[in-house]
């Protein structure tokens, strides 16, 4: 008797998505070691994961992708390491400027630029720019962000914005205070992935996931593939979200 994996697709209401997904892209250099390659090999790998994702979440309806790529303390890791991330990212923009007139997915970045080389400053720019002109599904890319930096950076903001008569303290609202985060303008992520085991936050949208859904799963990001992300939301989905109600 002949027996057949049976591929089984995750059973998902396309009409009830999240709107916004945000994922941290674990597990790159464990992926690579497991090969024996370098890290960095590992980080291409996740940055073509990256690729096939964010055209999938566009493809099946999502309004938002949001990918952590390099956070305030990723500066810790060998110069090699950040150098060779760093010029993943300049390869990765200068082929989405080439290609963002056929996939018309919209780019944003969450984090402060102004460390990042002038190359790789310019590309964030000119994607921003060309993704003006496009509605609909937005990849938002987490670059030199960290969630507490975020806040501080909106609290100094908002101080100052306090000293020139321009707000009043008396009246800040949530709503208010989150016009001065990275994110101003995009909803709150509804579902946060993490790959890779790690089960942690990371200072990662510390302010935008008050209620998001957390689902971790062991998979690699390398390895992290479109029935990942089906099997993420399918589970999401049998969540109840209560909003600290009952
Ligand atoms: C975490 O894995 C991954 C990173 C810090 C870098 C993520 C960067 C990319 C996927 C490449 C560029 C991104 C885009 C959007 C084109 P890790 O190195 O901490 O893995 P480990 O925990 O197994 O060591």
């Amino acid at each position: 008797m002949a027996f057949f994996k049976r591929q089984h697709t995750p059973q998902v209401d396309m009409e009830h998505l999240p709107r916004h997904v945000a994922i941290i892209m674990d597990g790159n250099g464990r992926w690579a070691k497991r090969r024996g390659l370098p890290r960095t090999a590992g980080h291409a790998s996740g940055a073509e994961t990256f690729r096939r994702i964010a055209t999938y979440a566009k493809n099946i309806g999502l309004d938002y992708l949001t990918v952590y790529a390099f956070s305030t303390e990723n500066w810790k890791r060998p110069r090699e390491e950040v150098e060779a991330i760093m010029k993943l990212l300049e390869k990765y923009l200068c082929e989405a400027v080439e290609s963002m007139a056929r996939d018309r997915i919209k780019m944003a970045f969450f984090g402060d630029l102004s460390p990042l080389s002038p190359r790789l400053q310019a590309l964030c720019r000119e994607t921003e720019e060309i993704s003006k002109g496009y509605e609909g599904f937005q990849a938002n890319i987490c670059l030199n962000y960290g969630g507490r930096d975020e806040i501080v950076r909106a609290a100094r903001a908002y101080a100052a914005d306090c000293l020139e008569g321009r707000a009043d303290p008396n009246h800040l609202t949530e709503a208010d205070f989150g016009a001065y985060m990275f994110s101003r303008g995009v909803p709150d992520p509804d579902l946060v992935i993490r790959p890779s085991g790690e089960v942690r936050i990371s200072n990662f949208l510390l302010w935008q996931s008050a209620y998001a859904e957390f689902y971790f799963t062991d998979v690699l990001w390398p390895d992290f593939s479109e029935k990942e992300l089906l099997k993420a939301i399918a589970d999401y989905q049998h969540r109840s979200r209560r909003y600290g109600g009952v």
